[in-house]
């Protein structure tokens, strides 16, 4: 198995290269999903309902690792013909935006995230280097204006597609939520940081 030891496409390198690359096939499609699915049939081709609106070009920009927030504002800009199946999402205060990693090519099923030294498996992560360049946000609404979105909370780059938005209903109560290694990466720096400024338990 090929391995990259960061997630991240660096600013200038998008063509990545040395790793598992499946997107080498359609280089040039923004949903790699469709057209990988159509060849066994059975599936869906995903189209863009909209675009983000995004302050980050680049992604050296957007927050990473431990502790990062996640607060910028952007908008949802829905194409006009799914205007219509935006009736009534004023009413919810956070959506899932389901969108496509349009600049991430290849993926890796082991790497290294920003918040940890350590590898974990792509599906124990948010990495963007995923069999299916699949990305899901949770945005808070702030106002809608007809096909437009004003969310906060944006990690996507400019001009990334959006593949779906369902209002956010969390209904998982907090003392059953697991972390996993996140969880164990918190508490490692916490401890670090501890020693650090001297101080003891
Ligand atoms: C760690 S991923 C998490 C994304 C989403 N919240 C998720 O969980 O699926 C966020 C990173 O994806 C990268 N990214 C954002 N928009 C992208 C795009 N359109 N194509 C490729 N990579 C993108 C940036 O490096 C950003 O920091």
């Amino acid at each position: 198995m090929r391995r990259s030891s960061r997630w991240y496409v660096k600013p200038g390198h998008e063509a990545d290269t040395g790793t598992t690359d499946a997107a080498d096939v359609h280089p040039d499609c923004v949903l790699r999903l469709g057209l990988d699915v159509e060849a066994h049939g059975q599936m869906f081709t995903p189209r863009p309902i909209g675009f983000v609106d995004s302050p980050y070009k680049d992604t050296a920009e957007i927050p990473k690792g431990l502790g990062a927030k996640h607060e910028a504002e952007g908008v949802l800009r829905i194409l006009p013909e799914f205007e219509l199946g935006l009736t009534d999402i004023e009413g919810f205060s956070h959506l899932m935006v389901i969108w496509a990693f349009d600049r991430s090519h290849g993926f890796d099923l082991l790497g290294m995230p920003p918040s940890d030294n350590r590898p974990h498996g792509v599906f124990a992560t948010r990495s963007p280097r995923r069999p299916n360049p699949i990305g899901l946000t949770v945005v808070e609404l702030l106002r809608r204006e007809n096909g437009l979105l004003h969310v906060r909370g944006v990690d996507m780059l400019e001009g990334t597609p959006i593949l779906d938005i369902k209002p956010y209903l969390s209904s998982v109560p907090p003392e059953t939520l697991r972390r996993g290694w996140l969880a164990e990466a918190e508490n490692r720096a916490v401890s670090s940081h501890r020693e650090a400024a001297g101080v003891t338990a």
